[in-house]
This record gives structure tokens, C-alpha cells and sequence, in this order.
């Protein structure tokens, strides 16, 4: 038997999920409370993190930071440890997209994108691992996007970052496989979320389409005919938090509109 699969299982867990307020964070933060897991919560809105900590059915940790903060995410690893002590399950969930088209992306979008997409999970990684390897067990699951697999019009920062995170998360897989750790990336399409509600908006704003129909477009980009539900997404991250045999990969959860 390993040293991983000897270890208790999930259920007695510390997890961090970040950009739990609200959307895919706030849904995977109640399945894993779900299952038993003690879950940290942490994005900028503490009045949000409070709303989701009273959703989790088990013990939360509400720890407001801004991840873009280059001290931000010691800051939130320092407040669990204190609490709870070492993180096992990381899902590193906090984003967001800006649109423009690529010859008038400023810098400052740019650099928006690539810190909160790109560095802050990269920074999660790299204070999370070290005590995942030395206790031979760690999860850790990045919420990335179709746009780290594809190249979409308008969205070149965002698309530029999640392509990064997901390059991330292979190369942190192939470097722990041995070490009981996973290290896995989520990869959905268009999510039933308050990020969404804003891209709908954008579409109603530039085509004079209303919100019912620019959801429908929507809609129709995934061959299942509807928005994925937070819910789905959130059974990924579980999958990916129950095995050890699942690591390096980036899993669609599009309704299908991407096979590879
Ligand atoms: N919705 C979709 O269709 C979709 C599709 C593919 C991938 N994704 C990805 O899924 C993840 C979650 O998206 P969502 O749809 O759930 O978005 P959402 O509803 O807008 O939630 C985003 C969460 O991230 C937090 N966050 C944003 N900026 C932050 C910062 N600087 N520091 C700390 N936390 C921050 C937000 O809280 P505060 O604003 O309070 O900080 C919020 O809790 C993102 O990485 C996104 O790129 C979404």
C-alpha cells in the first residue's frame, strides 16, 4: 500500500478554495464541505465568503484577500495553518476574463489578466506543495477554462493566462507524480455564474440583442444546449480530490463542444 493510500481519506481533509464568494467556487466549496472536508474560503468580498460559509453544511474559514496581492496569498496560507494547520486539498479557483478585441488590449488588462489568472495560482502552487510532498498526500485542482485549450476572438489575455495555468499544471504533475500528490485542471465552457451574467451583458451591449437571446448564443456554443451548472463543475473537482490515478490533465466540462 502506498503512503497516500494509507493516509486517512478525504473526509478528515483541509482544503482552500479561492474565489469561493459566489459562481464555480462557492459550488465546489459546499460539495467538498459536503464530503466532510474542513474548507477555507478566500476571495476580496468577505460579505460574499460569509454567504458561502453559511451554505457549507461543515467548518469554514473565511479569509478575504486579494490573490493579485504579491502578499495576499501568504497571507491566506498563513491564516489556515494558524487555524487548521497544512492545506491538503487546494482548488485554485479565483478569475476572471476581460473582453477586447487584441489591438486595443491595454497593458493594465494584460497585466490583470496574467496576475490573477496565471501568477496567483502559481504562487498557490508553490507555498502549497511543499507540505503536500512531505506528507506524501495533496490535491490540488486549477480552475482553468476551454480557453486554455482553445483560442477564441476578443479574449487573447484571458485565453494568453489560462493556457499559461494549464502549461502550469502539467508540469506540476509530471514533477509530483511520485509524490501522492495530483495536480489537475477543470477546463469548462460557459458556466451558469455571475461571470457569465457579465458576458451576456457585454453581448446585449455590443449587438443590441437582448439578455434572453445573447444567453441563447450562448447556449448553443455547447452541443448539450445549455449553460454547464456550477454543480458540474464542482463534481469534477471532486473526482479529481477522490483519485490519485487522475493527474496532469485538463478536463473538459463543456457539454461536449471540445474532444481533446
Ligand atoms: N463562468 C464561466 O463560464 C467560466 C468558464 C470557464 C472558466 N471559468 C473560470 O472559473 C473560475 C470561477 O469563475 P466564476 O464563473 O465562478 O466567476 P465569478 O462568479 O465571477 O466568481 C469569481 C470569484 O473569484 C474571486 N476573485 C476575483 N478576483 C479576485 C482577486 N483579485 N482575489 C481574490 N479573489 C478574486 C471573486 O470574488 P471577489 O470579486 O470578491 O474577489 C469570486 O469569488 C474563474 O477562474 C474563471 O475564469 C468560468
Amino acid at each position: 500500500m502506498s503512503i497516500a493510500t494509507a493516509r486517512p481519506g478525504p473526509a478528515t481533509r483541509t482544503a482552500l478554495v479561492t474565489g469561493a464568494g459566489r459562481g464555480i467556487g462557492r459550488a465546489i466549496a459546499q460539495r467538498l464541505s459536503g464530503q466532510g472536508l474542513r474548507v477555507a474560503l478566500t476571495a476580496r468580498t468577505g460579505e460574499q465568503l460569509e454567504q458561502t460559509a453559511a451554505a457549507c453544511p461543515g467548518p469554514t474559514l473565511v479569509v478575504p484577500a486579494d490573490l493579485t496581492d504579491p502578499s495576499g496569498v501568504e497571507t491566506v496560507f498563513g491564516a489556515v495553518e494558524q487555524e487548521w494547520g497544512a492545506i491538503e486539498v487546494l482548488v485554485a479557483n479565483a478569475g476572471a476574463g476581460v473582453s477586447a478585441p487584441l489591438a486595443k488590449t491595454t497593458d493594465e488588462q494584460w497585466r490583470q489578466m496574467l496576475d490573477l489568472n496565471l501568477t496567483a495560482p502559481f504562487r498557490c502552487l508553490r507555498r502549497a506543495v511543499p507540505s503536500m510532498v512531505e506528507h506524501g498526500y495533496g490535491r490540488i485542482v486549477v480552475v482553468a477554462s476551454v480557453a486554455a485549450k482553445v483560442g477564441e476572438p476578443y479574449i487573447s489575455a484571458y485565453t494568453a493566462a489560462k493556457h499559461g495555468v494549464l502549461g502550469l499544471v502539467r508540469s506540476a504533475a509530471a514533477e509530483l507524480a511520485r509524490s501522492g500528490v495530483t495536480v489537475n485542471a477543470l477546463c469548462p465552457g460557459y458556466v451558469d455564474t455571475p461571470m457569465t451574467d457579465g458576458t451576456v451583458a457585454g453581448i446585449s451591449d455590443l449587438t443590441g440583442r437582448s439578455a434572453e437571446e445573447a444567453r441563447a448564443v450562448l447556449e448553443r456554443k455547447q452541443p448539450i444546449g445549455r449553460l454547464v451548472g456550477p454543480d458540474e463543475v464542482a463534481d469534477a473537482a471532486w473526482l479529481c480530490v477522490t483519485t490519485g490515478a487522475i493527474t496532469g490533465q485538463g478536463i473538459n466540462i463543456d457539454g461536449g463542444a471540445h474532444q481533446s
